[in-house]
């Protein structure tokens, strides 16, 4: 298989694909394939047009049961960001990003929308909360792809649910309203690198969940990563508690990752302010 798309895949894989789909699909889709997070911009301004022209295009994303439960806040105030970011000094392009914006679910519209027309119903129970990330989520991915094809980089910032209480208070948002992620915007200062997927063997099941080569997936995907991007060994994570291992990969990583887990604070705060989550 040649061509743009089957190389993008190659890339984003690791490995080669015979499907002859490639061929026939848009070269476009190719910068999706080699899309990647940016975390350090260019000086060069971003316009507030652009923004909003890019928000548009967002907010066609589709909505589960056009409750349409997305809300987007655009942080321009320069002190206002200041204070967003010297919260999370370990990711200091929160602060630096030429544009900040806050996607959030919106849980409290609907529950506005009850009262106005006489039928009162809470909108704070799972299924509330996950219509109302999932739409922000898709929101927030559709305005990625948006800014990347119109040459912006991003970076998505779920740190800010590390510290609710304090965003809900700089950002003025309401008991019901709640970050699913911040995203800094900006055109990239370097071209950044394509983060390697795990195989679709993986992460795609025909007819019936399977993960019985899950052991054997993992280790070739962790050796193919290493191979592209090896980890220094002062860069592994979290060795204080888990030491230097001798061989590292992403496995390993996101083990070490998920063993201090996040989210605590986020979940005190949602509960705090009356999602029940039944
Ligand atoms: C919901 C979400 C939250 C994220 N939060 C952060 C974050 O707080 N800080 C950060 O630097 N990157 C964050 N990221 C970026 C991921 O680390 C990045 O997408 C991942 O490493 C894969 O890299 P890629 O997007 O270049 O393929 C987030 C991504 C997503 C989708």
């Amino acid at each position: 298989m040649t061509g743009v798309n089957a190389r993008a895949f190659a890339d984003r894989f690791g490995v080669t694909s015979d499907n002859p789909a490639f061929d026939s699909l848009p070269p476009e889709l190719a910068r999706i394939l080699a899309r990647r997070t940016h975390r350090a911009y260019a000086e060069r301004p971003v316009p507030q047009d652009l923004i909003e022209a890019l928000l548009a295009v967002s907010l066609s994303a589709s909505s589960k049961s056009d409750f349409q439960q997305a809300s987007v806040v655009i942080v321009n105030d320069r002190s206002l960001r200041a204070d967003i970011a010297r919260h999370f000094p370990a990711m200091p392009w929160i602060g630096e990003s030429p544009r900040f914006l806050v996607f959030c679910g919106d849980s409290l519209r609907l529950e506005k929308l009850g009262a106005l027309r006489g039928h009162h119903q809470s909108n704070r129970n799972l299924e509330g909360f996950l219509n109302a990330s999932v739409d922000a989520a898709l929101t927030m991915q559709a305005f990625v792809l948006a800014a990347e094809m119109a040459g912006l980089g991003c970076c998505p910032i779920s740190v800010i649910r590390n510290k609710m209480p304090q965003m809900a208070q700089l950002l003025g948002l309401p008991d019901g309203v709640f970050p699913v992620a911040g995203l800094c915007v900006g055109y990239p200062a370097g071209d950044g690198h394509i983060s390697m997927r795990l195989p679709m063997s993986v992460t795609v099941h025909h007819d019936r969940y399977d993960d019985s080569e899950l052991t054997s997936e993992i280790e070739a995907y962790d050796t193919r990563r290493e191979a592209v991007h090896p980890t220094e060994p002062d860069r592994q994570r979290n060795q204080a508690r888990f030491g230097i291992a001798s061989s590292y990969g992403w496995s390993e990583d996101k083990a070490r990752q998920a063993a201090d887990p996040e989210g605590a604070a986020f979940a005190k705060y949602i509960l705090d302010v009356g999602f029940d989550m039944s």
